[in-house]
């Protein structure tokens, strides 16, 4: 009897780790996320992350919470929220007050990006609604409003406001940072025109940045005299998808939902629209390059990009029914969270050691590694074996041993490979959160899934009948045992 429920648990639980990341896998990841995240939009995309994956009723992508979420928290969820506070926190400590002339002011001073510190408003919105600070953060967000409406920040003849500071310059990127933001501003405040105002910029950015030439993907940067970039950035769709999602979420839930079914209908319009150009250009490894349609020389498999439009994709399904695209998304997330020699490319580190490496040797370790190599075929991802963090990610082909996505596009040179990125650990952590709410709901367009998945959903059946048939046979024995697994 031991033995039958030792190999079932055994089956079971090395079906779930092949699914989503371990516990301890999250944590790890996490932790390299909060280590790593040091930028304005990375700290916002942090946050963003953090909410997903921990306080699900205060992210505008879970379906059927309405907005605004309640203003109090009880003791649990505070601490959960933790973390998101003290990015705002941070953020509001460092500025000064804000003029007194009504011009406002960036979260952040003195960027280079007008979108980017916009990113952090929605982490200083719940931390205000909350009570966390009183005026503080309040006043910092409705300065933040100001600086991007003002006269301060550049805006295209028609009003879409300029990614950056120095000229008129529109970046995919900017739909992440701040029509999401605008979305919530507008929630907290109970200012419908707000929400409009997100769906505006939305509709403005589409409108230059889509390129019907190529199928409907995003251009990553349109206008200005210098640093445009004309190519499909995977990331940049990415971006595009993510944010809109989030405004299609703040808008749905929203007291305002009846008056902007248009809108709602718009922005699902739009994130089916990237998802339909970009996913043509998914390898069968579960991967996109970089530029998704280039293939040129040095175009690299990114997971960054990979893992945040494989969330939107399950988040899509779970907002408006759409599961066009979720056999993709599972074949991304099979391939990103695989673990212990299941197929997919193999991107490991010519070292053992655990820590971390520079982004030059890393980026040679990636791009010279080929599918010739196979992972170990002991369990050692399996969680009996996960004691301690450190091997967490013993044998994981996407991730380096401490716990980083791999191979991914460097954050600050976007046609580069790098080794670490903030944002793929933030994109992982979206992935993970996403997969997990789809699951949990019944994982909707899984039946559509290639044949390598349903056997796994066969086998968490199997598993799940296994791990009842022991309990069973343990009550008929009429003693409580203690399982060596
Ligand atoms: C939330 O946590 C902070 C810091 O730990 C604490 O100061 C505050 O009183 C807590 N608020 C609630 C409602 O539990
Ligand atoms: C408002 O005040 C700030 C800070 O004092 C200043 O930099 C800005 O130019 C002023 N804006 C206008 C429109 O006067
Ligand atoms: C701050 O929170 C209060 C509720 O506690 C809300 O009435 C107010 O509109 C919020 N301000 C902003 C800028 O979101
Ligand atoms: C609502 O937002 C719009 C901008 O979209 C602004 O012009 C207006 O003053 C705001 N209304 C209130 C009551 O704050
Ligand atoms: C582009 O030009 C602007 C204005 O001349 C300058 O401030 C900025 O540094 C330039 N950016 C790059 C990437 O060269
Ligand atoms: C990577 O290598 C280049 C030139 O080989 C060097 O300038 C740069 O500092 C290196 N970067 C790191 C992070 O080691």
């Amino acid at each position: 009897m031991f033995i039958s429920w030792s190999a079932l648990s055994a089956l079971f639980l090395v079906y779930v780790s092949a699914q989503g990341l371990t516990s301890h896998q999250i944590d790890t990841v996490q932790q390299r996320l909060a280590e790593g995240a040091t930028h304005s939009w990375e700290l916002g995309t942090r946050a963003q992350a953090l909410l997903e994956l921990s306080a699900p009723s205060f992210s505008v992508l879970t379906p059927s919470i309405p907005l605004p979420p309640p203003p109090y928290l009880d003791s649990s969820l505070n601490d959960t929220l933790a973390d998101v506070f003290t990015i705002a926190r941070n953020a509001v400590a460092a500025l000064p007050p804000p003029p007194s002339n009504g011009s406002g002011q960036p979260l952040i001073l003195g960027d280079s990006s007008v979108g980017d510190p916009a990113s952090i408003g929605t982490a200083v919105l719940i931390a205000n609604w909350t009570n966390l600070g009183g005026e503080y953060y309040a006043a910092a967000a409705t300065a933040q409003i100001q600086y991007l409406f003002g006269p301060a920040v550049l805006k295209t003849h028609d009003g879409a406001i300029s990614h950056v500071a120095s000229q008129v310059q529109l970046w995919s990127d900017s739909v992440y940072m701040v029509p999401p933001f605008l979305a919530y501003y507008g929630i907290t405040t109970g200012n419908q025109s707000m929400l409009q105002e997100a769906y505006n910029q939305v509709k403005l950015y589409r409108n230059y940045l889509r390129d019907n030439s190529a199928g409907g993907l995003w251009q990553h940067i349109v206008l200005g005299t210098n640093g445009t970039d004309s190519g499909h950035w995977s990331t940049g769709n990415a971006w595009a998808a993510a944010g809109m999602l989030r405004v299609l979420g703040t808008l749905k839930s929203s007291p305002f939902s009846h008056d902007l079914k248009n809108q709602i209908k718009d922005l699902g319009n739009w994130v089916a629209e990237i998802h339909s150009a970009m996913y043509p250009h998914l390898q069968a490894n579960g991967l996109f390059k970089n530029y998704a349609d280039q293939n040129y020389a040095n175009n690299f498999d990114d997971a960054s990009s990979s893992a945040l439009l494989a969330a939107t994709v399950y988040r899509f399904a779970l907002l408006t029914g759409n599961k066009k695209y979720v056999r993709q998304a599972e074949r991304t997330r099979a391939a990103l969270f695989a673990a212990n020699g299941d197929p997919g490319p193999v991107v490991t580190s010519s070292s053992t050691s655990s820590t971390s490496r520079s982004s030059n040797t890393s980026s040679t370790a990636t791009s010279s590694t080929t599918s010739s190599s196979t992972a170990p075929s002991s369990t050692g991802s399996a969680p009996g074996s996960e004691s301690t963090a450190s091997n967490a990610f013993a044998s994981t082909p996407h991730f380096t041993d401490d716990g980083w996505l791999a191979p991914v596009v460097n954050p600050l040179n976007f046609v580069a490979e790098g080794a670490q990125s903030p944002e793929g650990q933030a994109f992982t952590l979206m992935l993970q959160s996403a997969w997990r709410d789809w699951s949990a709901a019944g994982s909707p367009g899984a039946n559509v899934a290639p044949p390598g998945v349903r056997v796994g959903i066969n086998t968490v059946v199997l598993g799940a009948v296994g791990l009842v048939v022991a309990c069973t046979m343990i009550m008929v024995d009429g003693r409580a045992v203690l399982f060596p697994i």
